[in-house]
């Protein structure tokens, strides 16, 4: 479950600050499937940064399956998205000088689960 209530994201340009969102709301329950649309610059790429947990908004509440992550520093986003968010690019982003098996496991090597068993999980992955 996400839940965003209030939020907005303003940018510092030069001294200046520029709003990209504003008091936004927005309820997506499990199993929800949703696109965000809307013309160049309307703010999705700053919407998508937050829901994904890779940037914090300046004012509102987030709440991701009851933990609230609006305030949490940069570590505290990285282990949320490790453990409950899955993203999908465009481009793959796979490292080159890495085997498929290894990109495949990289998020469970960060989380610290031992060798056996991330190399079970990423197999069945693959
Ligand atoms: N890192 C940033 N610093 C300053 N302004 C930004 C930054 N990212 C986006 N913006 C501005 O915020 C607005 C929303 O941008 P963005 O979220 O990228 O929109 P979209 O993905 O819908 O094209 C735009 O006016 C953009 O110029
Ligand atoms: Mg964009």
């Amino acid at each position: 479950m996400i839940e965003l209530i209030g939020i907005s994201k303003r940018y510092m340009l030069g001294g200046v600050e520029y709003p990209a969102l504003s008091d936004v709301s927005l309820s997506i329950k499990r199993n929800d499937f949703l696109a965000l649309t809307g013309a160049s610059g309307s703010g999705k790429s700053t919407m998508m940064n937050i829901i994904g947990c890779l940037d914090s908004p300046t004012e509102g509440r987030y709440t991701l399956d009851g933990e609230e992550v609006a305030g949490l520093d940069e570590d505290q986003l990285a282990s949320v998205r490790n453990r409950k968010i899955g993203f999908v690019f465009q481009n793959f982003y796979l490292m080159p000088r890495m085997t498929a098996l290894d990109n495949v496991a990289q998020p469970l090597i960060y989380r610290g689960i031992g060798f056996a068993k991330w190399c079970a999980h990423a197999e069945v992955a693959l």
